[in-house]
């Protein structure tokens, strides 16, 4: 067992002083004042720390094969450097293959996530639509704990859906009680800029943002949500980047429509300026998409984190080494898609957000943790101080500094984007499953300690109540 003394627990509501007491079964027993130590407990000193729910991300790609690629952080060293970082739960994305089955794809994604050091989720990718589809959905909410997929409106001739994909399949998770989650770009009109771009011969990475401009975002976000609207379903919107996108949502939340976005940590301090570097590939290292933005559309994004109308942040960890990025040498639209992120998120939220006062530190818990817990239904068991939860928790340093380098992170990748930030706020432990896995420095974490998480479907009273709600 765990005591984790004189500590401030803060979560999404509160901040008070209390000691938290983790039993072997990795679960939090006790949360109050002055907890009496059991016999032969271990006790952790946390004072002058917070005591949070560890992070959750809800948007990452270990191992992914994308673009040719296959991203070079593995399940082991991804939750691992989230570890470092303070955060304890992911929820990757299994992407099938075009023309192989959702059923197979999510078996071998769990295959692959065996060696987790931390808990971890899936969203399952829907790349095609027929009967096989309609029925492994089926099969995924049931029996295998999935209630989220996956549609990309962009990355035409690889994994996009038309609208008439995202027809049926979020009305089929409707029906199923799940959620769908869009990554809301205008894959025809990218294809179409792109191949604008090459022919008058622009083909290094600062064309990238030129193929995806925010209106192509704008416009993608706009229609899901009138066709989620029409249905009565709730969606969220992954990787929200622009302020379009970012009015899109409030809008729909207005209208009384059950729209969620997610927003990445680089989004937020990062703009297009990187795509400017002569060197191509430091260039190239930014290539993600949505690309990074004009420095204006940051201030949308923080707006909509402070106020609710964007609730969580994830990374979007997808990681491609110097060589990998290289395939695209002459070619932009080759160079694979994605940014590393996982281990900087909690720090780069804390120091941008909290310290500079656009959060408190109970809205950080909420978007670094809880807020994915309530829409992917895992709160409480995740996102919570409470007994009864899962001992996942981080023990934050609010004062500590740090300087990120890829010289010293975690990730297994050759770069860093945030190279050369000094960061304030820090975690100085993490607890996985009740067990200490990071402590000052000190990684200390079990190759297959991480165990699968499954996340039940929503009730059928949440989902008449969102159908009511969505339906004029
Ligand atoms: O550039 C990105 N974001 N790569 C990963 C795939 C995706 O679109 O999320
Ligand atoms: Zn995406
Ligand atoms: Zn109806
Ligand atoms: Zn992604």
């Amino acid at each position: 067992m765990l005591l984790i003394r004189g500590g401030t627990v803060v979560t999404a509501e509160t901040a008070h002083r209390a000691d938290v007491l983790c039993d072997d079964a990795r679960r939090i027993v006790a949360v109050g004042p002055d907890l009496e130590a059991p016999s032969g407990c271990d006790t952790l000193d946390a004072g002058g720390l917070l005591v949070m729910p560890g992070g959750i991300d809800p948007h990452t790609h270990m191992e992914m094969p994308f673009m040719g690629s296959v991203a070079s952080e593995d399940f082991y060293t991804g939750t691992s450097a989230g570890v470092a970082g303070g955060t304890t739960t992911i929820i990757d994305f299994v992407i099938p293959e075009p023309g192989h089955s959702l059923l197979g794809a999510w078996k071998d994604w769990r295959r692959k996530a065996e060696k987790s050091v931390s808990d971890y989720s899936f969203h399952v990718a829907v790349t095609h639509w027929d009967e096989k589809v309609h029925e492994d959905m089926a099969t995924l909410t049931r029996d295998c704990g999935v209630n989220s997929f996956k549609h990309f409106m962009a990355y035409k001739n690889a994994l996009m859906v038309d609208d008439d994909v995202l027809l049926h399949s979020i009305s089929r998770a409707l029906e199923l009680g799940a959620l769908c989650n869009i990554h809301a770009e205008n894959g025809d009109a990218v294809a179409y800029l792109q191949a604008d771009l090459l022919k008058r011969g622009v083909t290094g990475p600062q064309a990238h943002p030129i193929s995806r401009p925010p209106s192509v975002e704008g416009e993608a976000a706009q229609r899901v949500i009138a066709i989620a609207g029409l249905l009565g379903a709730p969606i969220y919107i992954v990787h929200v980047s622009t302020e379009e996108a970012a009015a899109a949502i409030a809008a729909a939340r207005a209208r009384g429509q059950r729209v969620y976005g997610e927003v990445l940590a680089q989004h937020l301090v990062i703009d297009d300026s990187v795509y400017a570097d002569p060197n191509w590939l430091g260039a190239a290292q930014h290539v993600m998409s949505p690309p990074f933005r004009p420095k204006h559309h940051q201030k949308a994004l923080w707006a909509g984190l402070a106020s609710g109308q964007l609730q969580t942040t994830a990374t979007d960890h997808c990681c491609f080494c110097a060589g990998q990025k290289e395939q695209g040498l002459n070619d932009f639209t080759k160079i694979p898609n994605g940014t590393p992120g996982i281990e900087d998120r909690m720090s780069v939220l804390w120091h941008h957000g909290v310290r500079t006062g656009k959060l408190t530190p109970q809205e950080f818990v909420a978007i670094t943790s809880t807020n994915t817990a309530k829409i992917f239904n895992i709160h409480p068991r995740k996102g919570s101080v409470s007994a009864g939860a899962d001992a996942d928790l981080v023990l934050w340093d609010p004062q500590a500094s740090r300087t990120v380098s890829a010289k010293t992170h975690h990730q297994n990748v050759d770069y860093n984007i945030y190279e050369g930030m000094t960061l304030t706020g820090l975690a100085r432990y993490t607890i996985s499953g009740g067990k200490i896995a990071w402590a000052d420095n000190d990684l200390r974490v079990t190759r297959g300690a991480g165990r699968y998480v499954e996340r039940p479907c929503f009730s059928p009273d949440m989902q008449a109540a969102i159908h009511r709600k969505s339906t004029p």
